[in-house]
C-alpha cells in the first residue's frame, strides 16, 4: 500500500540554517535568501515551508542565528510572493499577547487565502528573552506549557467566536472581536519535544515536528505522539519528522562534507546556547533532551544529531526506512546549502521515495520533475 506524506523545507531565515560551523554554506539570514529558497521550494514541488522565530542568536565566532528575519514578517512577504505554497510562521506565546497574534495570522492568511501556519513555541531559552524584557523566572518549563495552553485556546476564540470573553489564569478579554476572521482555519503545529511539549501539541494542534537523537530516533516519539492522539480522540493528527540531509555524489563525499562542516564546528555558540537553557531558575531538567542535545553525546555538533549522510539515493533509503518505521505523515528537511543542495534533493531523492511505496508531491508533478 501506497503512503502519502507532506514535504517541507525548514527555511534559513536565520544565519548559517542550522549548521553551526566556520564552514556553513552561504546562508545569511536575510530576507532574500529566504525568498529565493521559498520559491525553490515551491516550484519542486514542496508542500510547506517554514521559518523559525529567533531573538538573539548564539554568541560564538560564526554568529550563527545572529542575523535573522522576523518569522511572522518574513511569512507575510512569502505569502505575497508565492502561489500555492503553505508559509507557516513561528510565534513565542511569551512575545505576542493572544489577541494581537489572531489579528495577525487572521491577516496573514486573507493575504495567503488560507495557505498561513502558526508553530507555537513557549520560549525556554532564557538569554533570549531576558534582555528583552520578556522573561518571567517564576515560570518552569511546564508552566510554560500551560501558559501556551490557555494562549491558543484565546487564540482560536478569536478566529471562531464574534464576540470574546474570556477570563483565565494568564489572560482575560472583555467583549473582543476580530473581524475578519479567517476562512479556513490556519494550521498549527508544534515542535515540543518533552512529554509536556508532545501532550500540548496533540491537544492544541494539527501536527507535532519530532526531533530524532541518532539515525533511528523518530519511532518513540512517534508511538508516544500517536497514543497521546487516541487518548485525546484526535485520530487525524499527524507527525512529520525533522531530517537534516547531508548529500553528496557518493556516500563518500557526503561524508567528506559532514567532515568538513564538523571541522569548523562553533563549540562557543553551542556554549552558549546551552547556557541560555541552563539559566532556568526553575530547572531545566524537564526540558526534553533534544533541546540540550548538542552539549553531549551526538557524534556531530555542528549539526543536529541524527543527520543523514549520503548520495542521493542514499538519503531516499534513510528518509523511507524513518518514514516506514515511525509511520511518519511528513518530513521537514534541512540541508547545508539551499539552493544547490535542495534543488538535488527535490529532484534526485524524494522522487525515489516511490520506489520505496511513498507518495510525495515533490518532484512527482512538479514543472521539475
Ligand atoms: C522543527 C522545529 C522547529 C522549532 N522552531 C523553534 C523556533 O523557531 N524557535 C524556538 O525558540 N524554538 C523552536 N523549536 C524548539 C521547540 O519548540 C521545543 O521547545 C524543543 O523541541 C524542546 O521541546 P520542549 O519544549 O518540549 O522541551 C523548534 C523545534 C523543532 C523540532
Amino acid at each position: 500500500m501506497t503512503k502519502k506524506i507532506e514535504a517541507g523545507v525548514f527555511l534559513p531565515t536565520v544565519r548559517h540554517g542550522w549548521v553551526h560551523s566556520a564552514n556553513a554554506p552561504y546562508s545569511p539570514g536575510s530576507y532574500k535568501h529566504a525568498l529565493e529558497v521559498a520559491r525553490l521550494a515551491e516550484f519542486l514541488g514542496f508542500d510547506f515551508v517554514l521559518s523559525p522565530q529567533n531573538w538573539r542568536g548564539a554568541q560564538g565566532p560564526t554568529r550563527f542565528w545572529g542575523d535573522t528575519v522576523e518569522s511572522i514578517a518574513a511569512t507575510g512577504g512569502l505569502l505575497q510572493a508565492t502561489d500555492r505554497i503553505k508559509v507557516w510562521c513561528t510565534t513565542h506565546t511569551n512575545v505576542y499577547p493572544p489577541a494581537a497574534i489572531a489579528k495577525i495570522v487572521a491577516s496573514l492568511s486573507e493575504i495567503g487565502e488560507g495557505r498561513v501556519g502558526m508553530n507555537i513555541v513557549t520560549g525556554g531559552h532564557q538569554s533570549s528573552f531576558y534582555p528583552l524584557g520578556l522573561w518571567d523566572d517564576t515560570l518552569s518549563h511546564d508552566d510554560r506549557y500551560d501558559v501556551a495552553d490557555e494562549w491558543i485556546k484565546v487564540v482560536k476564540k478569536f478566529w471562531t467566536e464574534e464576540r470574546v470573553n474570556h477570563e483565565g489564569r494568564f489572560f482575560k478579554m472583555d467583549d473582543g472581536i476580530l473581524s475578519p476572521r479567517p476562512s479556513k482555519m490556519p494550521t498549527l503545529v508544534n515542535a515540543g519535544a518533552s512529554t509536556r511539549g508532545l501532550r500540548f501539541a496533540v491537544a492544541n494542534c494539527d501536527v507535532a515536528f519530532l526531533m530524532s537523537g541518532s539515525e533511528s530516533g523518530f519511532e518513540n516519539s512517534a508511538k508516544q505522539a500517536k497514543s497521546i492522539a487516541q487518548e485525546l480522540n484526535k485520530p487525524d493528527f499527524k507527525v512529520y519528522g525533522l531530517m537534516t540531509l547531508i548529500p553528496g555524489e557518493t556516500d563518500a563525499e557526503a561524508q567528506a562534507l559532514m567532515d568538513h562542516l564538523e571541522a569548523g564546528v562553533d563549540l562557543e555558540g553551542l556554549a552558549d546556547l546551552a547556557r541560555g537553557y541552563e539559566k532556568n531558575v526553575k530547572g531545566f531538567k524537564e526540558m526534553s533532551s533534544s533541546s540540550l542535545a548538542p552539549l553531549g553525546g551526538a557524534q556531530y555538533r555542528s549539526v543536529m544529531p541524527g543527520a543523514f549522510i549520503g548520495s542521493y539515493g542514499t538519503l531516499a533509503r534513510k528518509i523511507a526506512t524513518q518514514v516506514q518505521n515511525a509511520d511518519l505523515d511528513g518530513i521537514l528537511l534541512v540541508v547545508p546549502d539551499y539552493i544547490s543542495h535542495l534543488n538535488q534533493i527535490g529532484r534526485r531523492t524524494l522522487p525515489l521515495l516511490a520506489e520505496y511505496g511513498i507518495e510525495c508531491s515533490v518532484g512527482a508533478n512538479s514543472k521539475a520533475g
